[in-house]
């Protein structure tokens, strides 16, 4: 089992790495915890494989786990379902020394987190990511929170977990599209932050796509999960550096947003906007396209879907220019500029930007960006 550490001091907490290590997530709890009641949070497509393998280990362990069962997917992230567990809590008799587990993806992982950090003015939480999304980005760094109808992760708080249990057995129920969405998030640590992570991707993704029982992919993992928790170390609240991790996602955000959050998976659209901005960083003359060649090499291998029938450039401009990541009323780009670096870029001309969403929105990248020179 591979251990983490993220964080320093009062806030720094484990992220714990294995396969199989549901069945002994009790065991792992009864370090941080006494027993007793706790809320177990999870929707119905994780509940049916992991519920039960989850509970008992943990009923075994003295734990009394009070288990709600959600739908599942973006529409649970409100302020209702909020309010629905903050009753189920109170019905479970949860107190201030009680604890939440969020067992699922990013969006059981942000919703349950936001409910631990606001019930009572906030108790523990355990996150136990089920999708390799949740693994590698959402259930580290403390961002937790629920969507407002006027925009996405609007309220919500930097809440740091206890402790993660991840199990990448999970991994194995998860549909491809999830787990391509979900290396996306693992591939950006690589090509912004850790060039020896790029290279062990690039290496073993040679010929084929990753075993998901190998030591190799917990390995890639767990580099992912020290890499963020570096940045999330050096800027919890995302003053300055954690910005980095938005790499992809300023062009991303806005295809989702001018898709009502109804198309494109997260990591698919970060995917594409990862390209964009390689593309862009080219363009600007920060990174030599034999770089960018490599990089869109690995992107492409994740094959983010096509638009929507409908949907134009200037729809996509207009959903990036009303980004909330705005600085200052100026557009900032995180751009590669070499393998395992990146800069930050602000206000891009206008043209280039529209020349980058144009060229990744319609058509997927060949051998042309090694003309650029
Ligand atoms: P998700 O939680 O909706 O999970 C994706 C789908 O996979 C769901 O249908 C879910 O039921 C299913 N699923 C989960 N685990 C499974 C498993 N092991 N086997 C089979 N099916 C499984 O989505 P996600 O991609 O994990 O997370 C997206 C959310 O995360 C968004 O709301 C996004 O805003 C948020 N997010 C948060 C952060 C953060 O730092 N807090 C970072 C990135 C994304
Ligand atoms: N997902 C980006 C962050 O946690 O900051």
């Amino acid at each position: 089992m591979l251990k983490i550490k993220i964080g320093k001091g009062e806030k720094g907490y484990p992220v714990y790495l294995h396969h199989g290590l549901l069945h002994n997530g009790g065991l792992l709890l009864k370090h941080h915890f006494a027993g007793g009641p706790f809320l177990l949070v999870t929707d119905k497509n994780v509940f049916s494989p992991y519920g039960e393998i989850c509970t008992q280990s943990m009923r075994q362990n003295g734990f009394k786990p009070y288990m709600v069962v959600l739908e599942g997917g973006e529409k649970d992230k409100t302020l209702q379902s909020a309010f629905k567990l903050y009753g189920e809590a109170l019905k479970a008799g949860l107190d201030r020394k009680s604890f939440v587990v969020a067992l699922g993806g990013g969006v059981i992982g942000d919703l349950a987190g936001f409910v631990a950090a606001t019930y009572m003015r906030g108790i523990p939480f355990v996150q136990i990511p089920t999708t390799l999304l949740a693994m590698v980005d959402s259930s580290v760094g403390g961002k937790v929170g629920v969507n407002h109808p006027q925009g996405k992760n609007i309220i919500g708080a930097f809440y740091q977990p206890s402790l993660v249990l991840a199990d990448l057995e999970t991994l194995k129920t998860l549909p491809r599209r999830e787990l391509a969405a979900g290396l996306a998030e693992l591939f950006k640590y690589g090509i912004i932050l850790e060039s020896s992570l790029f290279y062990q991707i690039e290496f073993f993704l040679k010929d084929s796509f990753f075993e998901l029982g190998s030591s190799t992919f917990q390995k890639l993992v767990a580099q992912a999960v020290l890499t963020k928790g570096k940045v999330v170390t050096v800027d919890e609240k995302e003053t300055n550096f954690r910005r980095i991790l938005n790499f992809g996602h300023t062009i991303g955000h806005a295809l989702e947003s001018a898709t009502s959050y109804n198309y494109y998976l997260h990591g698919e659209a970060v995917a594409i906007g990862m390209m964009a901005a390689t593309y862009l960083s080219v363009k600007l003359k920060i990174l030599k396209s034999k770089d960018a060649c490599r990089i869109l090499k690995l992107l492409e291998r994740l094959n983010p879907p096509l638009p929507p029938a409908g949907l134009n450039t200037a729809e996509v401009l207009q959903a990036l220019y009303s980004d909330k990541k705005k600085d200052s009323g100026k557009l900032v780009f995180v751009l590669p500029s070499a393998i395992g670096k990146g800069v930050f870029y602000k206000s891009p001309p206008l043209a280039e930007i529209r020349e980058v969403v144009e060229k990744y929105l319609y058509q997927r990248p060949g051998n042309e960006i090694s003309d650029l020179g």
